[in-house]
């Protein structure tokens, strides 16, 4: 029912982008893919089109819709863009992953949904920054997965999500970063970051060193949700904890014996990578390779300070720090007789 289209270049005049850009400017609903993850456009100034991309992902009406546009003169049209502070962010960082909360402009509080602010962005994925001009539209466009999933990072998982739900899908292989965008409330002094991402806090505080971290009651009203916890268990590792230790976990979630009460998690997976860039590019692919297998995903994160260790650690059924809580957690769940205990 979903036709996937692979754009041959990059280009408003390729035939796909202009069929994706007629069926936006027809009120229709197009996947396409960005830097970050892939998103569910939508028209931005059509209440209907924003209904609709509501309804295919099943998402929660307070959570509002992040709004993609070309440049600052284009998100003029949708928010406030005239503070120092909007746009010093904007030159730096745009096109980019990073989402600017401002002040919503009548029309762009259609997609923001009546609140007085709207979050704007302009991608530097090739694909989406042609569509944009081809469409002549901002476009509303949240992850591109059913509402609680992991965001796609591949149109094949983007499919796999809102297959029957939306009219097409650009195909544009697998998306750079592999994490959502970091989104930042220009609205508040200081600015503050509701959602880190693929901008860091350090890096945003080149610009404004005052950027405060947000904190949990300051959040994103999407943050309040529960992401990725039924997709599959995931046990988080920070730095700190040793590689062999983290062997250990594998041994004992995978033997038959050693662990009580372990048949639904399956086996266990390893996933260890050198840059926290890397983990990031691979985590919502690999939870969903692992959702098929039933099996236990384990992550060792090269770098707290990275996005995707606050990800990973609100995915996680468990977030250990050190050995000693690496293998307490063992210990309290092996029987006495047990080969693995320490
Ligand atoms: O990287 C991204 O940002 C991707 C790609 C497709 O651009 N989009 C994305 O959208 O992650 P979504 O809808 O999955 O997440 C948008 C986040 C939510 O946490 C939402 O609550 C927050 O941005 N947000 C949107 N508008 C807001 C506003 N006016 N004030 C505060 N937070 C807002
Ligand atoms: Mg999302």
């Amino acid at each position: 029912m979903t036709r996937r289209l692979v754009p041959r270049s990059a280009e408003p005049d390729d035939p796909a982008i202009r069929e994706a850009a007629a069926c936006l400017q027809a009120g229709g609903l197009v996947v396409f893919p960005t830097e970050t993850v892939y998103g569910l456009g939508a028209d931005a100034t059509n209440a209907r089109a924003i209904a609709a991309v509501y309804d295919a992902k099943g998402r929660p009406a307070d959570n509002p819709l992040i709004v993609h546009v070309r440049d600052l003169d284009d998100a003029a049209q949708v928010a406030d863009v005239s503070s120092p502070s909007a746009r010093r962010f904007a030159e730096r960082f745009w096109p980019g992953p990073l989402s600017l909360v401002l002040p919503a402009t009548a029309l762009g509080s259609v997609a923001s949904r009546g609140r007085p602010t709207v979050a704007v962005r302009a991608p530097s994925h090739p694909i989406a920054r042609a569509l944009l001009v081809a469409a002549g539209l901002p476009l509303a466009a949240p992850s591109a997965n059913r509402s609680g999933r992991p965001s796609p990072t591949t149109a094949e998982h983007a499919l796999a999500e809102l297959d029957g739900r939306v009219a097409l899908v650009l195909d544009g292989g697998s998306c750079r970063f592999g994490i959502e965008s970091s989104v930042l409330d220009l609205t508040v002094d200081p600015p503050r970051l509701l959602r880190p991402g693929g901008v860091s806090l350090a890096v945003l505080r080149q610009v404004d060193p005052h950027v405060s971290p947000g904190g949990d009651a300051a959040r994103s009203p999407g943050t309040r949700y529960a992401h990725y916890q039924p997709i599959v268990p995931l046990i988080a590792l920070g730095p700190a904890v040793s590689a062999e230790v983290a062997e250990r976990l594998v041994l004992v979630l995978d033997g038959p014996d050693a662990w009580m009460g372990t048949r639904a998690m399956g086996t266990a997976t390893l996933v260890e990578r050198v840059t926290a860039d890397a983990v990031a590019h691979h985590l919502y692919a690999d939870l969903r390779d692992l959702e098929q297998d039933h099996a236990t995903l384990i992550v060792r994160l090269p770098d707290v300070e990275h996005a995707v260790a606050e990800r990973a650690r609100r995915a996680a059924s468990w977030t250990f720090d050190s050995d000693d809580e690496v293998t307490a957690w063992i210990r309290a769940r092996t029987p006495r007789s047990s080969a693995l205990e320490p």
